[in-house]
């Protein structure tokens, strides 16, 4: 079995290149745990440099987003080539609160696409906004992948990362996060869609991470028996000692 997959997504933060070089410190310090698992960071663009340099035996490098414009004349964007240069290996794509700033399924579909055209592993956000008992929400799920997976062939499809993030559960106005049970009841069915959309064999090697309120007290339990590869972490990412308890629970 592969080593567990986490994925730190700072956002935002930290607000300054003196902070970076605290939660890099902080988190070298158990540098050791790291090298048990695939660790990613997923820092904002402007200290990508100083983390793929600074971090590079702690971790892998990854970015929260892709241009899909091309290299050229484009004020503002930054080229999937440039990206690959510096070192990205991973980019998270379709995250809620960029959907929130206006970005569509297409949009999303023509980003994994770019990636994958780069060499950079797609991992793709999917979830629902609100979970009902009807089942409603897999529905929903169902679409959100038929939309930005449209474009990936099936010789691509093992490449491919799904994080499901139920957005009722992700950033600080979190109800918490999904219950194992839940998890592991979606995760069957996630990949019962990918293998409709590509097939069986191709639809088992695609890895699936969870995202949303996971931390130190839940991870654990989230981990065992649910199907997933780790996780996707967003405010326990930006402290060190939080994303080593995670780390510890995933072992
Ligand atoms: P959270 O965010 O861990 O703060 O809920 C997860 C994410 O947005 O990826």
């Amino acid at each position: 079995m592969s080593k567990p997959i986490l994925v730190a997504n700072w956002k935002n933060n930290p607000n300054s290149p003196q902070a970076v070089d605290t939660l890099l410190k902080g988190l070298s310090r158990r540098s050791a745990l790291y090298k048990k698992i695939a660790f990613y960071i997923a820092p904002p663009l402007t200290f990508a440099l100083k983390v793929g340099e600074k971090a590079s035996k702690l971790s892998k490098l990854a970015v929260q987003d892709m241009s899909t414009v091309g290299e050229g004349v484009h004020t503002g964007e930054v080229d999937k080539n440039i990206l690959k240069g510096i070192g990205a290996r991973l980019a998270i794509l379709g995250h809620s609160e960029r959907r929130a700033l206006g970005e569509t399924d297409a949009d999303v579909a023509q980003k994994v696409s770019t990636a994958l055209s780069a060499g950079i592993t797609p991992l793709v956000c999917i979830g629902e906004e609100v979970r009902d008992e009807d089942g409603e929400h897999l529905k929903y799920l169902r679409e959100q992948m038929f939309n930005r997976l449209s474009g990936v062939k099936v010789g691509d499809a093992s490449k491919l990362v799904i994080a499901y993030e139920p957005v009722w559960a992700v950033g600080k106005n979190a109800k918490g996060a999904v219950t194992a049970e839940n998890l592991a009841e979606t995760v069957i069915y996630i990949r019962k869609i990918l293998s409709d959309m590509f097939d069986r064999k191709s639809a088992d090697k695609i890895v699936i991470l969870y995202g949303g309120s996971v931390d130190g007290g839940n991870a654990g339990e989230l981990y065992a028996n649910t199907g997933i590869r780790g996780f996707l972490v967003g405010r326990a990412s930006l402290k060190a000692d939080d994303l080593s308890e995670i780390t510890e629970a995933i072992l």
